[in-house]
């Protein structure tokens, strides 16, 4: 088991830190190669920007031989309305090309 969360105030880390604790498995966080800013007025308006433009942040996270899992909890905080942004990226904390198109359309197929 998985259990990969983006956190900006650490609510979310505290609750995959809970979820591990009692249910055990892996944790990763999905890290940001710029990360978000940390004004909150700045980052609102930022993945408010980014949501609209349908842009990726690209991720400095990566995970390895993800096929291993057989449930991934993927947790994340509303920011701006709407997920942040990064969060539509996690088919690319998996490294290698194919292995990310196969694990985004698994996710879509799953609706993770
Ligand atoms: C920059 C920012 C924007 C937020 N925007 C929203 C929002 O639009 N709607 C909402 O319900 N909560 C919003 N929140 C609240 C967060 O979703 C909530 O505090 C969450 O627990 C933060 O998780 P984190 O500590 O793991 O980053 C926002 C919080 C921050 C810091």
């Amino acid at each position: 088991m998985l259990i990969v969360y983006l956190s900006w105030t650490n609510n979310t880390k505290a609750i995959a830190e809970i979820i591990q604790k009692y249910v055990g498995g892996d944790l990763a966080t999905v890290e940001l190669q710029t990360p978000y800013p940390e004004n909150y007025t700045q980052t609102v308006d930022q993945v408010a920007k980014e949501n609209a433009s349908g842009y990726l942040p690209l991720l400095k996270t990566k995970i390895a031989d993800i096929e291993k899992y057989d449930v991934i909890f993927f947790g994340f905080p509303t920011l701006g309305h709407a997920a942040a942004s990064s969060t539509r990226c996690t088919g690319t904390i998996h490294s290698g090309e194919d292995s990310q198109s196969k694990y985004r359309n698994r996710m879509e197929q799953r609706r993770i």
